[in-house]
């Protein structure tokens, strides 16, 4: 009987804890799916500018493939690949790779790149890099990404694929060639990966699962 007044309270304590657990599970729940959504169109929108004059009509974000490192394509970690077809042919591929040798990390770039190997678009997704020198990489704060666009591998020839100091065709950022030099080498060793495993990377279309490999 002397505990009668400690199980109350504990009894009180652990409904509130239940109902707080509730709580907290169904917001999770609805925040959850929020998120899902809100990535799936931030996914959608950073695709569009290497889609733009691709005819094609499958769900370019349900397409993918996930490249598990030691992968081949620029980058130590997994890289992405979106196909993208019209019927059953291949139209192009939208690779998500990584620039190693940023100046201030990583930079995540995404590359379009048609069944004849030209550059369809280029678009830097994510960087660190310094305010007003190597953040001009990014499309809207100058034009310098938009001119790979149809380009490929041998036009330029690979030599040629570097900034003009280094004895390339690309213009280069003034004050900032290490953020270019990176960007650069990841979209040539984008194209070179694409020109030999393009039959493997468009062998199976698989709208609706998500591959993994090794
Ligand atoms: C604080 C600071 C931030 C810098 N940020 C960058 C950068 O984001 N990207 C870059 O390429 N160079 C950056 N630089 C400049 C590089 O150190 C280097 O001087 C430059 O890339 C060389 O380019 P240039 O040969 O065209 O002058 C930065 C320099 C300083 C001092």
């Amino acid at each position: 009987m002397n505990n009668h007044p400690i199980l109350k309270s504990g009894f009180t304590l652990a409904i509130i804890a239940a109902v707080c657990t509730g709580l907290v599970a169904f917001t999770w729940q609805l925040t959850n799916a929020h998120i899902a959504a809100n990535q799936q169109a931030w996914l959608e929108r950073s695709l569009q500018p290497a889609l733009s004059g691709l005819v094609f009509d499958n769900n370019v974000t349900e397409s993918m493939i996930t490249l598990q490192p030691p992968h081949g394509l620029p980058g130590s970690e997994a890289a992405t690949i979106y196909r993208v077809y019209a019927g059953d042919r291949p139209v192009a591929a939208l690779f998500l790779v990584t620039a190693r040798d940023g100046y201030t990390g990583p930079i995540r770039v995404l590359v379009g790149i048609d069944v004849n190997g030209s550059v369809t678009g280029v678009r830097v997704v994510e960087h660190r890099e310094t305010p007003g020198l190597g953040d001009r990489i990014e499309a809207n704060r100058s034009d310098w990404v938009l001119q790979f666009d149809g380009h490929s591998l041998h036009d330029p020839e690979p030599g040629g694929w570097a900034i003009k100091r280094d004895g390339g065709q690309f213009d280069q950022l003034t004050g900032a060639s290490v953020t270019p030099r990176a960007v650069i080498k990841a979209i040539r060793e984008t194209l070179q990966y694409f020109e030999a495993n393009a039959d493997t990377i468009f062998a199976t279309r698989a709208d609706a699962d998500v591959q993994e490999r090794d």
